[in-house]
């Protein structure tokens, strides 16, 4: 960047269903995004028109453009390691959609290096810039000590069928480049909000069960943190429709209790369309109190971090280690179908 107020210039890689959300955030934020690439050309132009870019079908018309300086890799779950590394290795600061790769070794790997080119580097956890869920975070203090804690998920869906979004016959249905179902796609958001609210877990416990395809579908797991506190996570599909308090397909709900007092969020769905809310009932207070009123998007405010993080020159969202943490717990809670808890947990970093 040229001065204190100059934006990065700006790359997006792979425009399918997340890059709309992103697009559209980049739009609210007023971030400009240059160039748009996807080996579908169709998607390319389509994109391109929508953001006033330039549109190319090989990611090295981007990593190769030297006004790009940052990318935002929106690519299939098992394409985006190689597209990190490219773009790290041409010095670009990088936006990774979740999850990070679908091993934890690629993501230590790619964490690593990351570390070593100095290049910012954000995961798309974009829950930690949703109001609700944010809120939460910012009133932990008030209800401390912690005590219990919960981050359920149930969406309407196949139980014998699904084991994750998209139609079938899609990557996002093949373990193989997902790297898993419904708790890789959608789990791995609840991993991540999990360590932003309470730090790593020490201990897992639970099970998953695994559909047809051998994508799982639906788990029990109770973490065990320093100090003691407990955190249940908890996700199921249901044939069942009209859920939450939206009465859509979508519900989520984080509950967190303390001495002190008692946080919860819900959202009502993963795009944030419906508004997600927060209450807060302290133990000083005079009842149940919503946290908020209003609504902002939380794919234009993880990315307007993103760009003020490159202005820094440090990520101020979900870092590419927390990407790597979530994929590590990952691997550790596929194995959990064949043995019975605890499993330690061993960081590498
Ligand atoms: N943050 C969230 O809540 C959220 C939600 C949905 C998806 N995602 C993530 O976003 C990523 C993309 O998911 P999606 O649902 O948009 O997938 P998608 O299949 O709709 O889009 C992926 C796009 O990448 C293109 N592509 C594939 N390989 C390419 C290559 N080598 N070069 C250029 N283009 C290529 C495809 O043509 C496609 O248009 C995944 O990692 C997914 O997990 C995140």
């Amino acid at each position: 960047m040229t001065s204190a107020d100059a934006q990065p210039g700006i790359g997006l890689i792979g425009c399918g269903v997340i890059s709309e959300c992103l697009l559209g955030g980049a739009s609210l934020a007023g971030i400009r995004v240059s160039a748009v690439c996807d080996s579908d050309r169709e998607r390319a132009g389509r994109a391109a028109a929508a953001c006033g870019a330039r549109a190319v079908s090989e990611a090295g018309g981007i990593f190769g453009d030297s006004a790009i300086e940052a990318v935002i890799i929106a690519l299939p779950n098992d394409a985006h390691y190689s597209a990190a590394m490219e773009a790290l290795a041409a010095g670009k600061h990088v936006f990774c959609e979740k999850p990070l790769t679908t091993s934890a070794a690629d993501s230590l790997a790619l964490a690593r290096k990351a570390r070593e080119t100095g290049r910012v580097f954000q995961m798309g956890y974009m829950k930690r810039f949703n109001p609700a869920f944010a809120a939460v975070k910012a009133r932990l203090e008030q209800i401390a000590p912690l005590t219990t804690a919960s981050l359920r998920l149930t969406v309407s869906g196949d139980p014998k069928l699904e084991g994750g979004p998209g139609t079938p016959g899609s990557w996002h249905s093949d373990i193989q480049r997902s790297g898993g179902g419904f708790l890789v796609h959608s789990g791995s958001h609840l991993l991540d909000l999990m360590m932003f609210y309470f730090g790593r877990p020490e201990a897992v416990w639970g099970s998953l069960k695994r559909d047809v395809n051998g994508n799982e579908y639906s788990n029990s797991f109770l973490f065990r943190f320093e100090g003691g506190l407990q955190v249940a996570l908890q996700m199921a599909q249901t044939r069942a429709q009209g859920l939450g308090y939206a009465g859509s397909v979508w519900e989520e709900i984080v509950e967190v209790n303390g001495v002190n007092g008692r946080l919860t969020a819900r959202g009502a769905d993963w795009m944030g369309k419906i508004p997600a809310r927060a209450s807060a009932h302290l133990a000083d207070g005079d009842g149940p109190k919503d946290l908020f009123t209003y609504w902002e998007s939380q794919w234009a405010e993880e990315l307007k971090a993103f760009v003020e993080g490159v202005r820094q020159g440090r990520c101020l969202g979900s870092t590419v280690e927390d990407g790597y943490r979530v994929d590590y717990i990952l691997d550790q809670l596929k194995r959990l179908e064949a043995e019975a808890g605890p499993v330690r947990l061993e960081y590498a970093l």
